[in-house]
């Protein structure tokens, strides 16, 4: 077909020329044109006769880039080219070459060449129409598994505090929860330990709809390493390199694989269900707490996953705690969805958790007194003995019959409560911004006042301003819209049961998931147009979080005195959050002793 077209395209200049001298040259030019003809005939036999389908095919795609660049075709032409090539064969690496012509058209119709760059096949694969998984694509390395089935067999020293071994079951979700009082579904509900995140996560990647052993089309790569449970055996007692010894080990495999060389780690993730504080030990000091993986120049590289991440760092994003919740098909979340809108809920406001009265900063103590003393308020009261704030029955029942949950930070910003509350329906009410608005940017709304309520810790411990009178002014209608927005939010929040798969709703994990492919992707893209930015200041990497989508430009922020670090600027991991990581021991031992 082609060919063709670039006959008639080259002859009528021919044959007027030769119109216009005498016989001798018409016959000449006939000979000529005979010869032309029976050329091109053999040419044609030649390159389609011979070889298989896919010889055809190659040799077609050198012909067309052959004549685009010898000829001057005619425009209609090189576009009818250009439209038939890529269906031929994509990606036509000849033709994304920058040739001698510089036809307009053809710079206009093909993007500047991605061919020196490693992962242009699967960036270009995404652009596959008839491949559903076309730019999703996830390669997941395989591990030695002494970086995670190993620890599974050994979880009777995965906490010091906790037998992890009972939480470990059922792919990480845990013993099932009977519902024997009502609160929860009979299906579905299992006692998740909120540290379970990193197991939970890889047996939800064997469910991914788009796996691939082929790392040169990968949109992102996985790195199942148990991150969290690894330091957590080795928080308490424990000398540095011992804290330090499996991360390093990790990072020196991975660079050995030909996979690191694609983008030097920028296209991998990992996930540890724990707080990023106790990855992020500045010194080498014994007495500083956690690992240092995080600040290894491997790591630093990659995205790490955790369920609280630092406002500082661009190295880790924040995913939901795990809920009790981990359905197994689409018709438990609806029916769940159901029952949330249609509960009674006789409390205005509630709260679930310990004062912490070494920390004169923390507002729980006011918390705690208000709900004492209102009588619209509820308590479930954490510190003493045998108590109901860690049965999971207690907690949800109370959530379900609530309007707002209060939620201010714990030891650190995070707590899993804001997600237990929001399964049950419960507009949380926030009192820092690193509670959730900065770190869940992947699953919450950036819009945050659609689906909670924003009180500065302030207004509590400087101005003892009332929560009741606060959530009073709050209008029926708009709660009502706030709460369908957070029960709404309910599949992106929770993670599906990793045996089985959801049908259509997403949950957290493929959020997720997606989220790291858009930012492996807009990476690639702006390396391939050179469009790095190159003002980014890492410290400010909460406010890029914060937004809207093709935006850079950052500048002073409401919430900047939140994040204000300590003068000594050594913020990262002797700031107050990581201290109070330190003492989120205390918080673990009570809970699960
Ligand atoms: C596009 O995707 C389809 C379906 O997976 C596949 O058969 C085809 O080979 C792909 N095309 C290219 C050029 O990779
Ligand atoms: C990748 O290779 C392994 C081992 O050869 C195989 O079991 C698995 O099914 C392959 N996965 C995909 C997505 O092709
Ligand atoms: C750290 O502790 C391990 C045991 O956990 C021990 O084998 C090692 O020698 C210690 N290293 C240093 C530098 O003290
Ligand atoms: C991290 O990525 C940068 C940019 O690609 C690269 O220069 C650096 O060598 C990488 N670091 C490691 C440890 O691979
Ligand atoms: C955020 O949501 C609220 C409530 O839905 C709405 O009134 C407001 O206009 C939104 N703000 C922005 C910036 O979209
Ligand atoms: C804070 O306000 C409550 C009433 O809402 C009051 O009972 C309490 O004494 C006040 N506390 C302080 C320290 O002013």
């Amino acid at each position: 077909m082609q060919r063709r077209r670039s006959v008639t395209g080259v002859l009528p200049g021919q044959m007027e020329k030769a119109g216009s001298k005498n016989q001798n040259s018409r016959l000449c030019c006939l000979a000529f044109l005979s010869a032309f003809l029976w050329f091109f005939l053999l040419y044609f036999h030649f390159v389609f006769l011979r070889g298989d389908n896919s010889n055809a095919n190659t040799s077609t795609t050198q012909f067309v880039d052959h004549h685009t660049t010898t000829l001057t075709p005619v425009i209609h032409e090189s576009t009818s080219i250009h439209v038939n090539v890529p269906e031929v064969k994509p990606p036509p690496r000849k033709i994304g070459l920058p040739n001698s012509n510089p036809n307009p058209v053809e710079i206009k119709s093909y993007p500047p060449p991605p061919k020196s760059f490693p992962f242009s096949k699967a960036l270009t694969s995404g652009d596959n129409k008839s491949d559903p998984c076309g730019g999703r694509y996830i390669y997941v390395h395989d591990l030695p598994s002494r970086f995670n089935e190993d620890m599974l067999k050994e979880c009777k020293s995965l906490s010091l505090w906790t037998n992890m071994c009972k939480f470990t079951t059922n792919a990480g979700l845990g013993p099932p929860l009977e519902n024997v009082e009502g609160v929860f579904s009979d299906t579905g509900w299992y006692a998740t330990n909120q540290f379970a995140v990193d197991v939970i996560f890889s047996n939800r990647m064997k469910q991914y709809e788009c796996l691939t052993n082929d790392s040169s089309v990968a949109a992102a790569i996985f790195v199942p390493f148990y991150a969290g449970f690894d330091i957590a055996r080795y928080l308490w007692g424990y000398n540095i390199s011992r804290r330090d010894a499996a991360s390093l080990d990790l990072v020196d495999w991975l660079m050995k694989r030909p996979e690191w060389s694609i983008m030097n780690g920028q296209d991998h993730f990992l996930v540890a269900g724990r707080i990023t504080w106790d990855f992020r030990r500045l010194s080498e000091e014994e007495s500083d707490w956690g690992s240092k993986l995080l600040f290894l120049p491997a790591a630093k590289n990659m995205s790490m996953l955790v369920v609280e991440s630092s406002p500082w760092n661009a190295n880790d994003f924040g995913i939901p705690y795990p809920t009790y919740f981990h359905p197994a098909k689409d018709a438990d979340v609806f029916n769940w969805q159901k029952r949330m809108r249609g509960l009674e809920r006789k409390w205005l406001f509630s709260f679930a958790g310990a004062p912490r009265p070494g920390n004169v900063k923390s507002i729980r103590g006011q918390l705690i007194e208000q709900c004492r003393s209102s009588p619209v308020g509820k308590l479930l009261e954490c510190d003493f003995g045998e108590s109901k704030c860690h049965s999971p029955s207690s907690i949800m029942q109370m959530f379900q019959s609530s309007q707002f949950c209060l939620q201010p930070q714990g030891d650190s910003y995070t707590r899993r409560s804001a997600f237990d509350s929001m399964l049950a329906g419960c507009i949380p009410v926030f009192f820092h911004p690193g509670s959730a608005y900065t770190q869940y940017t992947w699953h919450l709304p950036k819009n945050y006042t659609k689906y909670s309520v924003f009180i500065p810790e302030d207004d509590i411990r400087k101005k003892n301003m009332s929560i009741e009178q606060i959530l009073r002014q709050i209008p029926p209608e708009q709660e009502k819209l706030m709460r369908e927005e957070v029960i709404n939010l309910i599949p992106s929040l929770v993670y599906a049961d990793p045996r089985s798969k959801l049908e259509t709703l997403k949950d957290a994990f493929d959020v997720a998931v997606q989220a790291v492919i858009n930012k492996v992707t807009h990476l690639r893209k702006d390396i391939i147009n050179d469009n790095i930015d190159k003002n980014f200041i890492e410290e400010n990497s909460w406010k890029y979080a914060l937004l809207d989508e093709g935006k850079h430009e950052v500048g002073p922020h409401e919430w900047d005195p939140f994040f204000s670090k300590p003068k000594d600027g050594s913020g990262d991991s002797s700031d107050s959050s990581a201290a109070a990581a330190k003492n989120s021991w205390k918080n673990e031992q009570r809970k699960w002793k």
